[in-house]
């Protein structure tokens, strides 16, 4: 009985030391059990974003300019019935109501506005700077920036062109 006893207790002992060797030797190397989370490449506070992963971010689509550097954009959009049919229809939604049906500044709400240009009197404006005052706005005129299309706003761009006066 003794030694069967004895061994019993012996390995129940062993194991307790080795779980305490490894205990300590855990604790002393600061190991850790889960290292995934520990190791990954977090961006710690304070410190600078990372550079991209290449391609990430499109450098060479659609660049946003503003009035001034628009104004010598050309009209990539075709001159066809069906263009101007989408700029006339663009125009009654979104512009009749200051500029009037008919482009001569009277419409609904104009009487609210200092200044209603007409659509004939702002014709010496290029084309790639009427698309940008449909994009940005003005002063009182509300941006279409976000209604808007950029192929849609070259339609109306078309449309616009309508409103020339003969000589
Ligand atoms: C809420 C009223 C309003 C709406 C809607 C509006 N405009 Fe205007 N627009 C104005 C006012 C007011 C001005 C005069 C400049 C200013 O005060 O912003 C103006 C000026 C302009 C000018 C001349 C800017 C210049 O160089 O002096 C153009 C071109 C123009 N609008 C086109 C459009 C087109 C195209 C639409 C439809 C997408 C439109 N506007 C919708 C109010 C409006």
């Amino acid at each position: 009985m003794g030694k069967a006893t004895l061994s019993a207790w012996g390995r129940r002992l062993f194991l307790i030391a080795l779980l305490l060797a490894m205990t300590g030797a855990v604790t002393s190397a600061q190991l850790r059990f889960m290292r995934n989370m520990f190791t990954s490449p977090v961006v710690q506070p304070q410190v600078a974003p990372r550079v991209p992963v290449e391609d990430t971010i499109p450098v060479d689509g659609t660049q946003i300019l503003d009035k001034i550097s628009s104004i010598d954009l050309p009209n990539p959009r075709p001159n066809t019935p069906e263009v101007l049919q989408e700029g006339a229809w663009l125009y009654g939604v979104y512009c009749a109501v200051c500029h009037g049906a008919d482009g001569q500044g009277d419409g609904q709400i104009a009487e609210h506005f200092r200044r209603m240009p007409s659509m004939p009197s702002i014709q010496n404006r290029t084309d790639g700077l009427i698309y940008a005052i449909i994009r940005e706005g003005g002063a009182n005129m509300p941006a279409f920036a976000d209604t808007m299309s950029v192929d849609e706003r070259w339609a109306l761009v078309h449309f616009i062109r309508t409103f020339r006066t003969p000589e």
